[in-house]
């Protein structure tokens, strides 16, 4: 699949990143809501993890990314299915590219709190996300109507990037134990808000600590469908066609590969609408 040359602006493709395979996530739900679309999944693994990194390193990756994307494939958008670089890079990828609409995510707590019955919500994300301005100011407009138990989750991505196994599980015991205690009676943790891409991969492990009764909330359909709104309003959605993703790594492809094995829902059929990941440089 080529995504160069003589295309229509609603034939070109949706640019997604992330610093790793965390995004995948966030584009199983854009493929549900936007079936027609072609996609350019970028994961930056020879930089990740970006979240206990600081906000000058994130938000120069996300610039030479971004520049990739357009440059090389032509993008009609970008996603950018990270909370991590959403708050250290959204204002200046927005600014630096003004005519390319720019979808970003940060940890949802404003339906946590629409959802939540005892008012006392749990916020798992990076580090650099939760010491961001951006997710202090959110927080801080929402302090009065709920308690955030607010957990910064060192090692955790990194530890889902290299799918190493027992040191998920020491991670989830540890920052589910941090958090506090989960359940529906008052004063009580009943929702859990996935604050980091990476996290919906791992929300099996993370039910052990939690119990059955807590609701888990990510980003990924919100965003999906803010990212429809946007391409209808600039008339540039694809309402026809196979969709189809390209894999891109700025690793070895081969975690991505197996990752999206694991992970990217893809439609039964005979086509195989993901292409192998491959290796660049951005
Ligand atoms: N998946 C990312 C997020 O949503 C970042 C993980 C990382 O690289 O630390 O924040």
């Amino acid at each position: 699949m080529t995504h160069a040359g003589n295309l229509t602006s609603a034939d070109r493709p949706i640019g997604v990143f992330d610093s790793g395979v965390g995004g995948l996530s966030v584009l199983n739900a854009l493929r549900e809501e936007l079936p027609h679309e072609r996609f350019v999944y970028f994961a930056d693994s020879a930089h990740a993890p970006y979240g206990e990194r600081g906000d000058a390193y994130v938000g120069e990756r996300s610039g030479v990314v971004a520049r990739y994307l357009l440059e090389t494939h032509r993008i009609k958008a970008l996603v950018v299915a990270c909370n991590t670089a959403t708050a250290a890079a959204i204002h200046r990828l927005r600014a630096d590219h003004p005519a390319l609409p720019v979808i970003g995510l940060e940890p949802a707590l404003k339906p946590a709190v629409a959802l939540s019955r005892t008012k006392h919500i749990a916020v798992m994300a990076t580090r650099v996300t939760v010491e961001s301005r951006k997710f202090e100011t959110l927080r801080a407009s929402l302090a009065a109507e709920a308690t955030f138990h607010i957990v910064p989750c060192d090692g955790l991505a990194g530890a889902i990037e290299q799918s190493d196994a027992p040191r998920i599980a020491a991670l989830c015991e540890q920052y589910a134990g941090a958090a506090g205690i989960f359940g529906s009676d008052a004063g009580q943790i009943d929702t859990l808000v996935l604050g980091c891409t990476h996290y919906p991969f791992i929300a099996n492990e993370l039910r052990r600590h939690t119990g059955e009764a807590v609701r888990f909330i990510d980003t990924g359909s919100p965003v999906a469908q803010q990212t429809r709104r946007r391409l209808s309003q600039t008339g540039q959605l694809a309402t026809q066609g196979e969709g189809a993703v390209l894999l891109l790594s700025s690793a070895a492809p081969e975690s991505l590969d197996s990752a999206t094995s694991r992970w990217l829902a893809l439609p039964a059929g005979p086509a195989r609408l993901a292409q192998t990941a491959i290796a660049v440089t951005a």
